[in-house]
């Protein structure tokens, strides 16, 4: 990257590390139930809630306890349940039309991130009517309140529970933008065991991959703060020790585990962001439709080496997390491990090494996009132009 453009790019970071700590952050309200869920409404007034879901979620039964509860007493959903992987403005509309039309004044998200993303874009469009969900991209582009918004997570992995991010994908263009803004933090979100348990092993180990990156890409960035470095440790710690259990479903309690995990990465990414990774990885799935979480997966120890020894410090502290040696090791030996545990978790969760599909006529029209999601607003380690990012497309393709 030239000179002038990363002093931008580190100018536009440091100022909003500066701001971070006056800014709105909040956690959400965790319930450990869905059938907890009435007794909210019930306090809060609220008769008439969206239910923004996926329809292979609602088959498999997964809503239907809360659809009863909600019946019961009562507060019958309205649902959508045409979210699809990587949702489109398209959805948001045909879901913002069902709240309209019957006069909804909450939202509930049950599933993974596109159910909740789809959620947040609806709530988005009902805070701002006037404005099109593209003009939202960005940050700090809502600033106004939502309806009440609570999550379920389906899948532990997006932490999109906790964070104030919404990506969507342009129908027409396939570009995928991320809305940010404080509103779209969920009030509640329900981190309920029993609802991720069947879930099929190869989603389960790449949406827990999804948030083992978000633990990482938010450590190794340069605008964290003790809560965050804290909150992503514990989810590195925990995604090591459970996440095998958890896809294969072999213990609740690994299950409860990787909810908490991908919750608190989710923390601790919303306040100190991602980085090249996932903006790789969103151009990706724009593009070609592929799954988030196992781009993330496969992108990861990839674009971990390609950082080389300035992140060594880092992987070396999370490292020692995951139970993989110790400091007196040497900080480059311990990175060294820990990139090669990613890659040998990958091959135990049946996650392959390299991305198939990748056309090299796309790369650049790809990397242009990573560049613009990237640069300025993630503090990476090291800074990298749309040039240097297509390197990471290259070494990724199969
Ligand atoms: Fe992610």
């Amino acid at each position: 990257m030239d000179k002038v453009k990363e002093i931008y790019c580190r100018i536009y970071q440091t100022t909003l590390r500066t701001a971070l700590p006056f800014l709105p952050y909040r956690n959400p309200k965790i319930l450990h139930s869905v059938t907890e869920i009435p007794g909210v409404l019930i306090e809060k007034g609220l008769k008439r809630p969206l239910l923004v879901t996926d329809r292979s979620i609602r088959e498999l039964g997964l809503t239907k306890r809360l659809e009863e509860v909600l019946e019961e007493n009562g507060e019958p959903a309205f649902v959508y349940d045409g979210t699809k992987q990587n949702p489109t403005t398209q959805m948001v509309m045909e879901a913002l039309k069902i709240y309209r039309d019957n006069g909804c004044d909450c939202i509930i998200s049950f599933g993974g991130g596109s159910p909740m993303d789809c959620a947040k874009g609806v709530g988005a469009c009902v805070a701002r009517p006037k404005k099109p969900l593209k003009r939202m991209a960005g940050i700090l582009k809502i600033g106004r309140k939502l309806p009440l918004l609570i999550a379920v997570p389906t899948t532990a992995g997006t932490g999109s529970e906790t964070t104030l991010a919404a990506v969507i994908v342009d129908g027409e263009t396939r570009h995928k933008y991320v809305i940010n803004d404080f509103p779209l933090i969920p009030s509640y979100a329900v981190l309920d065991p029993s609802v991720i348990s069947m879930l099929p092993s190869s989603i389960a180990a790449a949406t827990g991959m999804d948030a083992l990156t978000h633990a990482v890409e938010a450590y190794i960035g340069r605008s964290t703060t003790r809560y965050t470095r804290g909150e992503a440790k514990k989810a590195v710690r925990a995604v090591f020790h459970d996440i095998e259990d958890a896809a294969a479903h072999r213990s609740l309690r690994a299950e409860k585990g990787m909810l908490i995990a991908a919750h608190r990465a989710g923390r601790a990414f919303t306040r100190s962001y991602v980085g090249y990774i996932h903006a790789v990885s969103h151009s990706l799935s724009g593009k070609y439709n592929m799954p988030h979480g196992r781009t993330n997966a496969i992108l990861l120890p990839i674009v971990l080496e390609m950082y080389g020894p300035k992140v060594h410090q880092k992987l070396a502290e999370l490292a020692v997390c995951a139970g993989l040696g110790k400091m007196s090791e040497g900080r480059e030996a311990l990175a060294e491990k820990f990139i090669a545990a990613i890659y040998e978790l990958n091959e135990r969760l049946g996650i392959p090494r390299k991305i198939e599909g990748i056309e090299e006529e796309d790369i650049d029209v790809l990397a242009a996009y990573a560049d613009r999601e990237a640069n300025p607003l993630y503090p990476v380690p090291i800074l990298w132009d749309r040039e240097e990012l297509k390197e990471i497309y290259r070494k990724a393709r199969g």
